[in-house]
């Protein structure tokens, strides 16, 4: 479907989003692993967690919807079904990557599978590390999804330092190292989001510059209540929506402030955004709190090699603000970009180029500058989420506006995207 953005003025409203994406993940995956009855409130409805019930639901586990909280029948340890199909996450890397560690430390044989573009992206970085473990696999020579785990003969605990600055690689191993008696350490030297430890109560420690974080099974997860707290990745599209438009006031409700996740709010508060947080309060020990975003005049910054994990979803809409609010973006160190969704570097060249704005592209990053020569363009999504709504922002500045092909890409984080939209302006924008 191609979605047409028309130009807006202002917003003005309140909203309260659907749960963090990646909390969702870790919720759902710790309430099937523990025994019993878990209630998950203000889950994602984006279809990237639901890949992660629908698989679980393949190793047994019962759930279902009560007063819109998700109740979960949890099996237990090593209690699962041994799947009869081959377990499907969809677009979702979070859903491979994590079940690919939980999935290696089971009694029995699986295959995970995923749409084109996740049997694109690197699964190499969790192979490498859990055969380590003692972990057994059969994939393509790419490494590459589908991907076949064999029950492995023994698996033991590792300490590994990573080589990657990722939290799907680290929760991998964590969520496998719960399965065992001694202890199994990560060790990352740049921090990336840290909701399994933080969700699990892991043992963490600093040294030297480094995290040091610990698993194993006296760790394993119990039944309990969540709350999850708003998806700060979506609320960053609303965000930068409100900075950009005229005499607008957004209010966000409890949106996820883990520290690990608010980079956004630290570069957008650098680069002169008005954004007070209100409300502060922690439920599963994650912090979240209401954000009050008002219209702002911005200036560049230069974003710091170190912050990059930390905002490495919101970059796209980050470069939207900074073009429009500044005249222009820089991106280096930012290699991971590359196997996102989308090769999220080249998705932007590209359509920043369509603009007709002077753009550089790096093997790590790109650069973007200059006046918007084209008022009405036609960006493509390349089936990401997060660059169709990034362009569909932009789209709301352009003097004719924009379209956005195969928008139906944004279901996979937030399917009310332009619903959302549409309740915090004054005339909306429709569907055409
Ligand atoms: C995620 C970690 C990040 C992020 C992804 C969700 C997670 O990926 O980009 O959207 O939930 O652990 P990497 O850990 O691969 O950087």
């Amino acid at each position: 479907m191609t979605q047409i953005l028309k130009k807006i003025e202002s917003v003005k409203g309140e909203l309260a989003l659907p749960g963090d994406k990646s909390i969702s993940h870790r919720a759902v995956i710790f309430s099937c692993m523990a025994k019993g009855i878990s209630e998950i409130e203000n889950l994602s409805n984006g279809e990237d967690v639901r890949s992660t019930l629908k698989c679980f639901s393949e190793l047994g586990v019962k759930s279902k919807w009560e007063n819109e909280k998700l109740i979960i029948e949890g099996k237990g340890y090593k209690n699962f079904n041994a799947p009869i199909k081959n377990l499907d996450a969809g677009n979702s890397g979070t859903t491979a990557r994590l079940l690919t560690g939980f999935l290696s430390a089971q009694p029995f044989q699986s295959t995970l599978i995923g749409d084109a573009s996740l049997s694109q992206r690197p699964m190499k970085r969790v192979i490498e590390p859990l055969s380590l473990m003692g972990a057994k696999f059969s994939s393509s020579s790419k490494m590459t999804l589908p991907l076949t785990i064999y029950p492995p003969e023994k698996l033991s605990p590792i300490t590994y330092e990573m080589p990657v600055a990722s939290a799907q690689v680290k929760s991998s191993l964590l969520l496998a190292g719960l399965h065992l008696d001694g202890e199994t350490c990560i060790i990352e030297s740049e921090q990336t989001r840290n909701h399994t430890e933080v969700m699990l109560g892991l043992h963490v420690e600093e040294r030297e510059g480094k995290k040091f974080i610990y698993s194993s099974q006296k760790n394993y997860p119990s039944a309990q209540n969540y709350f999850v707290p708003s998806d700060i990745s979506s609320a960053a599209f609303f965000i930068v929506l409100t900075l950009l438009a005229k005499n607008s006031e957004v209010i966000l409700r409890h949106v996820s402030l883990n520290e690990t996740r608010t980079g956004i709010i630290k570069v957008l508060t650098e680069m002169g955004s008005k954004i007070q947080i209100a409300n502060l309060q922690t439920s599963n020990n994650e912090l979240h709190g209401d954000l009050i975003v008002q219209s702002s005049e911005l200036h560049s910054i230069e974003i710091a090699k170190e912050i990059i994990p930390n905002i490495i979803d919101e970059i796209p809409v980050l470069s939207v603000a900074s073009v429009l609010g500044t005249g222009k973006f820089e991106i280096r160190n930012a290699s991971e970009l590359r196997v996102k969704e989308s090769d999220r570097i080249s998705a932007l060249v590209h359509n920043y180029k369509l603009l007709g704005l002077n753009v550089l592209e790096y093997p790590d990053g790109f650069s973007v500058g200059g006046t918007i020569q084209n008022e009405n363009p036609v960006f493509e999504s390349f089936h990401d989420h997060r660059i169709a709504m990034a362009f569909a922002v932009l789209s709301m500045f352009l003097k004719n506006g924009g379209s956005i092909l195969n928008f139906d890409c944004v279901k996979i984080s937030n399917p009310q995207f332009l619903e959302q939209i549409n309740s915090l302006i004054q005339q909306p924008n429709s569907d055409e």
